[in-house]
């Protein structure tokens, strides 16, 4: 599928999140600035979280409950770089009833739940637009004509 504009992937996001079922984890991959934070955030304004999402800088996951549901936003970009004290069992978010969407998921492939739904986003000839390929798109989609 292709998203021609920020827009558009906003539209997306705020779509996936109508559908979302509790306990949901998406995985996000895709290179530096494609959008995967522009996605998470569209995902959160669809669950209804008024609070401001950006990607944590100092830690691994950043917890929000003002939505609908629980929202748990990782960005583990860094996870090379956090003291390993600090490193968050993730199984408690994946495996909460909360939605869970990771940036840079493939950097952490060994701790995903297999039924966590890749969402890859990749850069496409024109400078705002975008593919984006979902890998069980009935799971988070339905039937829905997008
Ligand atoms: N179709 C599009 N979808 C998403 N973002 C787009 C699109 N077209 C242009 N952009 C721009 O691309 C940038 C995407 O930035 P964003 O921070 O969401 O990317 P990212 O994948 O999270 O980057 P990072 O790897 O640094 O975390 C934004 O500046 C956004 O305005
Ligand atoms: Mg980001």
């Amino acid at each position: 599928m292709i998203l021609k504009n920020l827009r558009e992937t906003e539209l997306l996001g705020e779509k996936i999140a109508d559908r979302l079922k509790k306990g949901t984890v998406i995985a996000l991959i895709g290179e530096l600035g494609t959008g995967k934070t522009a996605m998470t955030k569209a995902i959160a304004k669809g669950l209804g979280i008024t609070e401001n999402v950006n990607s944590p800088t100092f830690t691994l996951v950043q917890e929000y409950y003002s939505g609908k549901l629980p929202f748990f936003h990782f960005d583990v970009y860094r996870v090379d770089a956090i003291d390993e004290l600090d490193v968050i069992d993730f199984n408690e978010y994946f495996y909460s009833d909360g939605i869970c969407v990771v940036e840079w998921a493939d950097l952490i492939e060994e701790e995903l739940p297999d039924e966590a739904i890749r969402v890859f986003i990749e850069y496409a000839k024109e400078e705002d637009s975008r593919i984006i390929k979902i890998e069980d798109p009935a799971a988070i989609l339905g039937d829905m004509k997008i």
